[in-house]
């Protein structure tokens, strides 16, 4: 029997499809494949504002995301051997229209079902990946792989392109600054990861697959991307909380208070961001043997609950 998996994701720009085709090119002639997408009601704006874009954050981090469409009904009624769940973090927390998904009744899709998960991000995925585990977890789904594709330019270079993705719509290259979001070659290269999903379902052992995914670079992790991103979830909590006391999404009351957040983050990264890598650095030195165990545990599938 072909195996049967279905590939639920939501993309904004479609980089995430991009990735999630490029996983399953190599053997979509083997097995049986569904595609379901996670829609919001009200699309998010792209190209963002600056307002509309830090105004998202506060419901992102509190995970109060705005309304998703149904899925398609079709879905529920097949049995599945796999499914592929792709996301994106939005401010280090899945992105709010995949929140809205697994808030939803629409999780019993995944209830003791094999699940990878494909995330399609910047490089801050740590605590997006640790909520998807604890929803997962919450329906009894068996997380068997984890493939991770970010932009492998430097922190800095990869904000300053998302920046200009984001807010004028520019993926390409422009003057100084490389092409924005994962490169085209990663993205080309996670085909074979299809492969190895492929060759688990023969063999009949998804519980070795992640193994194997680690071996061929499906989790590549920056010890000092662990501590930044430590720290800022600290910062986006308070500054939800903040926000929030003045309205909800898209409240004229509160834009004040957006703005701050930006310009505050924006100082954060751009001017003290030096001090803070080197601090970074120091406990990078200083705490060796704790960060060793955070880089294994984040690349490994295990949920312990608030780990981060
Ligand atoms: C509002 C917003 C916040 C984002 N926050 C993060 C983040 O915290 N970490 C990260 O690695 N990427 C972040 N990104 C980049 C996305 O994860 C993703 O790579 C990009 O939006 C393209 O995804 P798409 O497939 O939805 O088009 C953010 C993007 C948006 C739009």
């Amino acid at each position: 029997m072909r195996p049967r998996i279905l590939v639920l994701y939501f993309t904004q720009t479609g980089q995430l499809r991009q990735i999630l085709d490029s996983i399953t090119s190599g053997i979509a002639d083997k097995v049986d494949i569904d595609y379901a997408v996670i829609e919001p009601v009200k699309p998010f704006p792209f190209p963002w504002t600056a307002l509309q874009f830090f105004d998202a954050m506060p419901e992102t981090v509190e995970h109060l995301p705005a309304a998703i469409k149904p899925l398609p009904a079709d879905i529920f009624k097949k049995e599945y051997d796999l499914i592929i769940f792709g996301y994106q973090p939005w401010f280090l927390n899945p992105s709010q229209p995949t929140t809205a998904f697994l808030q939803s009744e629409f999780i019993r899709i995944f209830k003791d079902k094999p699940v990878v998960t494909v995330v399609g991000c910047r490089n801050m995925w740590l605590h997006a990946q640790e909520k998807v585990k604890g929803y997962l977890s919450g329906v009894n789904a068996h997380l068997v792989g984890n493939i991770v594709l970010s932009d492998s330019n430097t922190n800095l270079i990869s904000l300053l392109t998302v920046i200009r993705w984001s807010f004028k719509g520019q993926k390409a290259a422009s003057g100084m600054l490389p092409a924005a979001g994962v490169q085209d070659v990663d993205i080309a290269g996670a085909r074979r990861f299809g492969f190895i999903i492929y060759k688990h379902f023969q063999e009949n052992n998804l519980i070795d697959l992640h193994r194997e995914l680690l071996f061929q670079g499906a989790v590549m992790l920056n010890p000092g991307l662990v501590i930044l991103e430590q720290r800022g979830i600290k910062n986006f909590r308070f500054w939800a909380k903040f926000i929030r006391e003045k309205g909800g999404p898209g409240d004229p009351e509160r834009a004040k208070r957006v703005m701050m957040f930006k310009n505050l983050l924006l100082v954060a990264i751009f001017i003290l961001s030096p001090f803070s890598s080197f601090t970074a650095l120091l406990k990078r030195v200083m705490k060796r043997h704790t960060l060793q165990k955070d880089v294994d545990y984040f690349r490994h599938l295990q949920y312990e609950k608030g780990r981060i």
